[in-house]
């Protein structure tokens, strides 16, 4: 088997963009931006792109090498080396748990993708212009209707969820290798497709002259314009902005997913991490702004009008079906979409394995073949049990919320006060200048240590105070909220008793400094 490092510098930083460029961008951000009025997002989104999301993954790209040369992949063994204290690797959990949770529902979402994809090349999806149509569709195909719908019988979306299965553990099972490949290819045919979408869309012009209000223009003005009721300073005054914004930069960088620190960790002394973190980083803001932010929401806007858009889920599976289907040569161009979407959502959902992976491998010294059945086996359930209460899409909704959300936010946290303030913020500068030819910027400091956490401790109470009691009430009301947070709460649990047998063994047979 290859051995774990990337083949050069376009290998990580295809990877780590591939691991950023997912639905976040297409489907997620464009769903936001068309909420707030994109002009008044992209202010606090852009703060929170330079005060947190840049910041926090220059850390994580220097904490990583820093543990990875020091013999630790996974995000436990390298807190344990960044401040060696008994506590350290049980912070590090949060690493791990962040990734699989969010994998097991958002492999699901691929596996619609794929499915579409798939609907549009046979016509299988060819269901006419109404909205309506795709709509009892994708309800029907998601079991929104009651909970084990999806069990009777061998549905699609059950098929579905298999063959994405298959494919994500094919490619990390190889390793570094397999997951690198799988970038290379998909990223520029990510980018080639995206861009004949891109053309068509903004090429519509007024397709139905009895409505000239709907042109493309309209709908980019629609997009991009601040909400003309308000002023933009009343607009900015909102402080669930600023929280989306935020939550926005963590999900769509894939920072704050245990996933750079562990990607990371397999560079060498000689890689050049400000410029590779920046590249990366960079690459995933144009397809968020440049391409998703094109894309979907004037397509809607043009033959939907502006009611027709819709939120994430809306916006992605059914609006934009129906807006295929108005089109010349709209099947074509819908089995273009949704493969964009897959190849989007797969590049991420690898970058999701490989952190559990690597932990299972140096922690609880599986080989490769059993780390990766074993994970498979842990999320697999995860998966059929978020596609079996599959109800209003409520188990999916609470994974996202304590996975993809809270714990994002409070594993950022950890990352700053441990780099920033245990480990130190000139040990962190310090490995990040290491092999740099790009200058650090004079800020970076001040942003590690006061400015990012500040920041985010802030953004973070306010979204307590906001979300929390409304997730408890339901926690205390709704059984399937219930399960859903036990079962998070259980997979916590065991990787917890698994990082204690890992510390026992890297106590005794690892190099010194590395575990208390
Ligand atoms: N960063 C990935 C996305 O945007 C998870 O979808």
């Amino acid at each position: 088997m290859s051995k774990n490092e990337w083949g050069g510098r376009l290998g990580i930083i295809l990877a780590v963009t591939g691991s950023a460029v997912g639905l976040g961008n297409f489907l997620r951000f464009p769903g936001l931006a068309a909420k707030y009025g994109g002009g008044t997002f992209m202010i606090p989104y852009f703060a929170a792109f330079l005060l947190l999301g840049l910041p926090i993954a220059y850390i994580e790209w220097s904490i990583a090498r820093y543990g990875g040369t020091r013999g630790y992949h996974s995000a436990p063994g390298i807190f344990s080396v960044l401040w060696p204290k008994k506590i350290s690797p049980y912070l590090g959990v949060l690493g791990l748990i962040v990734p699989i949770g969010i994998y097991m529902y958002y492999v699901f979402i691929e596996a619609w993708c794929l499915y579409y994809a798939w609907g549009f090349l046979t016509g299988a999806l060819n269901l006419g212009t109404d909205v309506n149509s795709y709509k009892s569709f994708f309800e029907s195909f998601t079991g929104s209707s009651a909970d084990g719908k999806l069990f009777s019988g061998l549905s699609p979306a059950i098929i579905s969820l298999l063959i994405c299965y298959t494919l994500n553990f094919f490619f990390v099972y190889r390793g570094i290798a397999g997951i690198e490949k799988v970038s290379r290819w998909g990223m520029p045919v990510l980018l080639l497709i995206a861009l004949i979408v891109l053309v068509r869309v903004m090429t519509l012009g007024t397709p139905n002259p009895a409505l000239p209000e709907r042109s493309v223009i309209n709908g980019l003005g629609h997009l991009w314009n601040p909400p003309q009721q308000k002023s933009l300073a009343e607009s900015l005054m909102n402080a669930q902005l600023w929280m989306e914004a935020a939550g926005q930069i963590f999900f769509s960088l894939s920072v704050g997913f245990g996933v750079i620190i562990n990607y990371a960790s397999y560079l060498s002394k000689k890689d050049d991490i400000m410029l590779s973190a920046t590249t990366a980083a960079a690459g995933n803001e144009f397809a968020e702004v440049a391409l998703g932010g094109l894309i979907t929401v004037p397509a809607a806007f043009v033959f939907l009008g502006p009611m027709g858009i819709g939120g994430t889920f809306g916006l992605g599976f059914v609006s934009l079906p129906a807006v295929f289907a108005h089109m010349p040569l709209g099947q074509m161009f819908g089995a273009l979409w949704f493969f964009l979407l897959f190849i989007a959502a797969i590049t991420s959902s690898v970058s999701m394995l490989q952190p559990g992976i690597a932990f299972l491998e140096e922690g609880l010294r599986l080989d490769r073949r059993k780390s990766s059945a074993a994970l498979m086996l842990v999320t697999l359930g995860g998966s059929l049990f978020v596609a079996y209460y599959s109800r209003g899409l409520e188990a999916l909704d609470t994974m996202d919320f304590w996975a993809g959300t809270f714990f994002i936010f409070v594993l950022a946290i950890f990352q700053v006060i441990v780099a920033g303030w245990l480990f130190g913020v000139e040990n962190v500068l310090a490995e990040a200048q290491e092999g740099s030819r790009m200058r650090i910027p004079r800020s970076l400091p001040w942003l590690i240590k006061y400015i990012s956490p500040a920041f985010l401790l802030t953004i973070f109470v306010m979204w307590c105070v906001q979300y929390i009691p409304d997730q408890w009430k339901k926690i205390q009301t709704n059984t399937v909220t219930q399960i859903t947070v036990l079962f998070l709460l259980g997979t916590l649990i065991a990787l917890v008793i698994a990082t204690h047998f890992a510390v026992r063994y890297w106590q005794r047979h690892r190099r010194p400094g590395g575990v208390a």
